[in-house]
C-alpha cells in the first residue's frame, strides 16, 4: 500500500492521512471544497506539529510525512490509488454517493475501498460500486494518531485477500491493533460505548446530576482517562447521534434510542470541541 487515498479531512481524515503519511505512503487527501481542504490541511498540521513539539515524532519524520502529502479536491487523482479510506460525515447518501463515484475513478482492480464509517453497514457501500468483494470497514478511533485500534469489518462479500490485505496494511505499517467485528450496527466498540455516553446524557438531562459530577465520577472513581460527556465531545454530538440512530434503528432497543437533549444539541450546532461547545466550553 504504497499509494494510498484518504477522502474527507475531518477529525478522523485529517488523522488517517498524517499516519499513512508518516508510515511512508504517498497520501493524495480530497475534499468536498477549498475551504474545508485547507481546514483539513490546518487541522493535520497542527497535529504534525504538536507531535513534533512534545517529542513523539522526529522533525525529519513530519518533513517527511509534509512532503508524501498532497491536497485536491479533485476525485479523478485518486485513480491511481492501491487503497482509498473513506472519512466524509456519518451520512449515508453521501457515502453511497462517494463510494459510487470511488468505483468509476479508481482504476486499480486490485484497489482496496475501505470506509472508516461507525454505523452504516458496509454491504450499503459495496453495493454502491461494481466490486462489492474489494470493499471493507476500516473503524479507526480518535485521535488517530493517539489510539491504536482498529475494528477491520468485512461484509458478506468481501473477499478473504481483501480482508488479509487491510488486516496486514493495518497492523503493519500503520501500527495498529486490529480486531475483527461483523458487519452490524456499532460493530463492537460502539455497540458497548454508546449506550454508556447515552445513558450519562440521560442523567443529565433528567437533572440527576450535573455534568461535572457525571465525569468527575467516572474520572476519579472508575480511572477513565475522560468522562462521558467529555468523550462525547471530542467524538461529535453530531456523530454520536448518528451512530445511535443507526443502532437504534438496527437492534430496536431502547438503551440505544438517542435521547432529545442529544438530538436538541446537535440541531443547535452544539457538537462539542469541533464547535467549541458541547456539554464544556472550549478555548479556540
Ligand atoms: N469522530 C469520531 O470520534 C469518529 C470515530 C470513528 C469513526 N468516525 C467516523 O469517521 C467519519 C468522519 O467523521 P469525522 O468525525 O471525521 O467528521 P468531520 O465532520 O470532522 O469530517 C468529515 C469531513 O468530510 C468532508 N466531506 C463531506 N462531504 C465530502 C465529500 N463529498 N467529499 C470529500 N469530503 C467531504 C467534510 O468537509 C469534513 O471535513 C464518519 O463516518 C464517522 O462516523 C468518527
Amino acid at each position: 500500500m504504497e499509494r494510498v487515498g484518504v477522502v474527507g479531512c475531518g477529525l478522523m481524515g485529517s488523522g488517517i492521512a498524517e499516519i499513512a503519511a508518516r508510515a511512508g505512503a504517498d497520501v493524495v487527501v480530497v475534499e468536498r471544497d477549498r475551504e474545508a481542504l485547507a481546514a483539513g490541511q490546518a487541522r493535520l498540521e497542527s497535529s504534525l506539529s504538536r507531535a513534533v513539539a512534545s517529542g513523539k515524532v522526529p522533525e525529519a519524520e513530519a518533513s517527511e510525512a509534509r512532503a508524501n502529502l498532497s491536497y485536491t479536491t479533485d476525485f479523478t487523482r485518486l485513480t491511481d490509488r492501491q487503497i482509498v479510506i473513506e472519512a466524509v460525515a456519518e451520512n449515508e447518501e453521501l457515502k453511497t454517493e462517494v463510494f459510487a463515484t470511488l468505483d468509476k475513478v479508481v482504476s486499480d482492480p486490485d484497489a482496496v475501498l475501505a470506509t472508516n464509517t461507525s454505523s452504516i453497514p458496509i454491504i450499503k457501500l459495496a453495493m454502491a460500486t461494481g466490486r462489492p468483494e474489494q470493499v471493507i470497514g476500516m473503524h479507526f478511533f480518535n485521535p488517530v494518531p493517539v489510539l491504536k485500534l482498529v475494528e477491520v469489518i468485512s461484509s458478506l462479500l468481501t473477499s478473504a485477500e481483501t480482508t488479509a490485505r487491510v488486516h496486514e496494511y493495518a497492523s503493519g505499517p500503520l501500527g495498529k491493533k486490529v480486531i475483527t467485528s461483523p458487519d452490524r450496527a456499532g460493530f463492537v466498540v460502539n455497540a458497548l460505548l454508546i449506550p454508556y455516553l447515552l445513558s450519562a446524557i440521560r442523567m443529565l438531562e433528567s437533572g440527576f446530576a450535573s455534568a461535572e459530577d457525571i465525569d468527575t465520577g467516572m474520572v476519579v472513581g472508575c480511572a477513565h482517562p475522560m468522562g462521558p460527556l467529555a468523550l462525547t465531545d471530542l467524538i461529535g454530538l453530531d456523530t454520536t447521534l448518528a451512530v445511535a440512530e443507526s443502532l437504534y434503528e438496527e437492534f430496536k432497543e431502547p438503551h440505544f434510542a438517542p435521547p432529545p437533549l442529544l438530538s436538541r444539541m446537535s440541531q443547535a450546532g452544539l457538537l462539542g470541541r469541533k464547535s467549541r461547545q458541547g456539554f464544556f466550553s472550549y478555548k479556540a
